[in-house]
């Protein structure tokens, strides 16, 4: 079965390639290299020996991102990873990020629509809960204004895929990911983004390589266990698990609801601290870190409940902090060299 994975060559999209090949999936890829080198076509090769094609094409260019499918008539469907992803950045450029992530999402649908795709799962995120009043969220967690035009456009994508495809016969996930993080265990594939970091674990494993002379704990006086923030880390290869097993809901469950969503985190909070704790451990590596005041919109905690996701994709992640630690760092030394 053929599947198309938009921003197939950046982070997530990558690793779920790997997993879909593994578990018998053709894929193909279209990504315009916004964030990324393109170097992952060749992890994905040196782990899975097969060769991807990507198209390189804007997805906010309606007849380039046709032609993906007038070449393709046989995709059964779509997992929509392309978008841009800085919080920060969108609070700058709000027309960039409207621009790029919901004409690429209306022309992917309008495509879906027009070629008999079946399936079609997209990439949300937790940003859509806001800052949550109660912990852990679980899908009927109210979603709340956003706290970005990024966040925005993860709400408003939901609400157009969810009346874009009603009334066709096109089945659809929304999954929404808390803290993605960690890299492919064989240190083959990693995150290696065109555009400098902003998450975490990024953070911590270019500062301790010596790419950043140090970095920042932003805030220390949260209501938490340490006083730093509270976020639910997840392993990049179960997040590429859950994609593969969305689909195959899709495909084996022909009375699965037309549209639906689901949480993905592994259900622990952990502090900044606690993480850096984690790597200092994992890898006996000491990082140079210092605290400075809190950043404007960030919240002080958040992690999800996903039974949802485990009850009906049968689910379970199965990496926690230091897996996520190990994996992060082996890459970095890598794709240092
Ligand atoms: N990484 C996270 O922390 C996180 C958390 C929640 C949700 N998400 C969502 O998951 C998805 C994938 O995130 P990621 O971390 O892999 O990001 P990424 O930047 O590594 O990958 C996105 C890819 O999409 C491509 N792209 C962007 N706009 C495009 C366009 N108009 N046409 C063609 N290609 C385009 C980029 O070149 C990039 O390779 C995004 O939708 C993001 O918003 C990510």
């Amino acid at each position: 079965m053929k599947i198309l994975i938009t921003g197939g060559t950046g982070y997530i999209g990558s690793h779920t390639i790997v997993d879909l090949i593994n578990n018998g999936f053709e894929v193909i890829s279209a990504d315009s290299f916004l964030n990324s080198d393109g170097s992952a076509l060749q992890g994905i090769e040196k782990i899975t020996g097969r060769k991807i094609k990507n198209y390189k094409v804007d997805l906010t260019n309606k007849e380039d991102t046709e032609i993906i499918f007038k070449e393709n008539p046989d995709i059964a469907g779509v997992i929509h990873f392309a978008a841009l992803k800085a919080v920060g950045e969108s609070v700058e450029k709000p027309i960039l990020y409207f621009d790029n992530n919901i004409n690429s999402l209306l022309n992917i649908l309008d495509n879906i629509v027009k070629y008999g795709v079946k399936y079609f799962v997209f990439s949300s995120s937790c940003t859509v809960y806001g800052s949550p009043d109660k912990l852990p969220v679980d899908e009927h967690t109210p979603i709340q204004e956003a706290e970005s035009p990024y966040g925005r456009t993860k709400q408003v994508s939901e609400m157009i895929a969810k009346d874009v495809l009603s009334n066709t016969n096109v089945k659809a996930i929304m999954l929404r990911y808390f803290n993605p993080a960690g890299a492919h265990e064989s240190g083959k594939m990693g995150e290696s983004p065109a555009l400098p970091p902003l998450n975490l674990v990024p953070i911590i494993t270019e500062t301790a390589i010596g790419k950043r002379d140090s970095m920042m704990v932003f805030g220390d006086d949260y209501n938490t266990r340490d006083g730093s923030a509270i976020r639910d880390y997840i392993h990049v290869m179960d997040l590429a698990d859950a994609h593969t097993k969305s689909l195959q809901y899709l495909i084996d469950n022909p009375k699965a609801l037309d549209y639906d969503f689901f949480n993905l985190g592994i259900g622990q909070g952990v502090t900044v601290l606690e993480a850096i704790n984690a790597f200092e451990e994992v890898t006996g590596e000491k990082l140079n870190y210092s605290i400075a005041p809190r950043r404007p919109g960030d919240i002080p905690a958040i992690y999800a409940d996903y039974t949802k996701a485990k009850t009906l994709l049968k689910w379970n992640p199965k990496r926690n902090i230091e897996d996520i630690m190990k994996s992060a760092w082996e890459w970095e030394k890598v794709r240092s060299n």
